[in-house]
């Protein structure tokens, strides 16, 4: 591999640092200034929305990008006037009511779990697309609805997979792309832990890693996972095995039984007499050479940018939805993934409950 991939790993970048004097990123972008103005409105007001979403459009508008909030519904009042204020827009108790009033150009869907599919649903009745939170619905029956539905009416539906825009990760996959692996992915090997027992562990935490096992090694054609359970009989560790129909192999670690401040996420890819290794979203190494050095990134912190936003993946993500909205570019993200990744955990929860193969398409777990 001749040239390395040109991810912003984060920094600011060379030519705003050195050419234009500009460390921050905030200098007027006529060609950004150009497009679109587009309006956002969020449905649900909590802590993702606030912490994640809300600071990711200020970056964007920091950057000179043409996006507004219009307004945000959250039942909980205080909430929803707590989130407006932050992001100067309005508050409404009901999203029917803010879609009528408003007519966003785009909705987010950052509402708790099982209120995704009735808003996104409501919005596409009013031709209105969405950016819907992981995981994009509760079940796969209705996550392929919702993506029909959609499909049908015409309208754009994209689902957050954000740590695809995470450097680390964007990095993992342009290496690939570049085939600095020798030969397409082998073998895929994943974990991912955490400590708190109030998410789901499939449905809140392990969602991101199923979004990522198909996008870098493309659809799975079958799985056997195998389990531990709390004593309430929720799921407390699993170890999924997979087969991909390109006929690679690979394994997923996944355990609340761990802890959350702690090293919690690790993918490791294997092609032919090379690998990468990308641990806790934060540094990609590649090992490509026996006797030569390891090639591995991470940012430098502190760094000028607004981090989590731009790192997280957050800001990238809504980017890449507001010019798919705008006709600008290919959606990234489209919500027939997020259904993928949810026919994932459903054929987890089979493989689990009968301890036996379970094959993607045979069982129409494929979008
Ligand atoms: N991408 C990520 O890494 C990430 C991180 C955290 C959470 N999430 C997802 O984001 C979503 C929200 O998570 P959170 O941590 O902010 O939860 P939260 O409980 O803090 O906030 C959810 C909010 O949705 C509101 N809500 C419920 N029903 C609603 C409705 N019908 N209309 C409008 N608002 C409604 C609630 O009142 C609450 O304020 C979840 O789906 C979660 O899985 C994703």
């Amino acid at each position: 591999m001749k040239s390395w991939p040109a991810i912003d790993f984060g920094h600011t970048s060379y030519d705003a640092a050195f050419t234009r004097g500009d460390v921050y990123g905030v200098v007027p972008d006529a060609e950004r200034a150009k497009r679109r103005p587009l309006t956002v409105a969020v449905a649900g007001a909590g802590g993702v929305a606030q912490a994640k979403w809300i600071p990711a459009i200020r970056h964007l508008q920091t950057k000179g990008e043409p996006v507004a909030v219009t307004a945000i519904a959250d039942p909980r009042a205080e909430v929803a006037e707590k989130a407006a204020a932050l992001a100067g827009s309005a508050a409404f108790a009901d999203v029917a009511a803010m879609l009528d009033a408003r007519r966003p150009d785009i909705l987010l869907v950052l509402a708790t779990d099982a209120a995704h599919v009735p808003i996104a649903t409501q919005a596409i009745e009013l031709g209105i697309p969405c950016l819907i939170e992981k995981p994009l619905a509760r079940n796969f029956t209705e996550a392929t609805d919702l993506v029909r539905n959609a499909e049908q009416a015409g309208v754009l539906l994209a689902s957050v997979a954000n740590k695809r825009f995470s450097p680390p990760y964007a990095m993992a996959k342009a290496l690939i792309e570049a085939g600095a692996l020798k030969s397409t992915p082998s073998v895929f090997t994943g974990k991912f832990t955490l400590g708190y027992p109030y998410v789901d562990l499939l449905e809140g935490g392990t969602v991101h890693l199923l979004d990522l096992v198909q996008w870098f090694m493309g659809p799975v054609s079958k799985l056997h996972a195998r389990g531990i359970r709390c004593d309430d009989g929720g799921l407390l560790s699993a170890v999924v095995s997979f087969a991909f129909a390109s006929g690679a192999i690979g394994s997923l670690t996944t355990s609340a039984a761990a802890m959350s401040f702690k090293p919690w996420e690790r993918v490791e890819i294997i092609g032919r007499n090379a690998f990468l290794v990308v641990d806790d979203q934060i540094e990609t190494t590649l090992y490509d050479d026996e006797t030569g050095p390891a090639k591995s990134w991470r940012p430098v912190v502190p760094n000028t940018l607004m981090f989590d936003e731009a790192f997280g993946g957050y800001a990238g993500l809504l980017e890449n939805v507001l010019d798919a909205v705008r006709g600008l570019a290919p959606l990234a993200t489209p919500a027939k993934d997020g259904a993928a990744a949810v026919g994932l955990i459903e054929a987890i929860r089979r493989s689990l409950a009968e301890d036996r193969d379970v094959d993607i398409a045979a069982e129409g777990l494929a979008p």
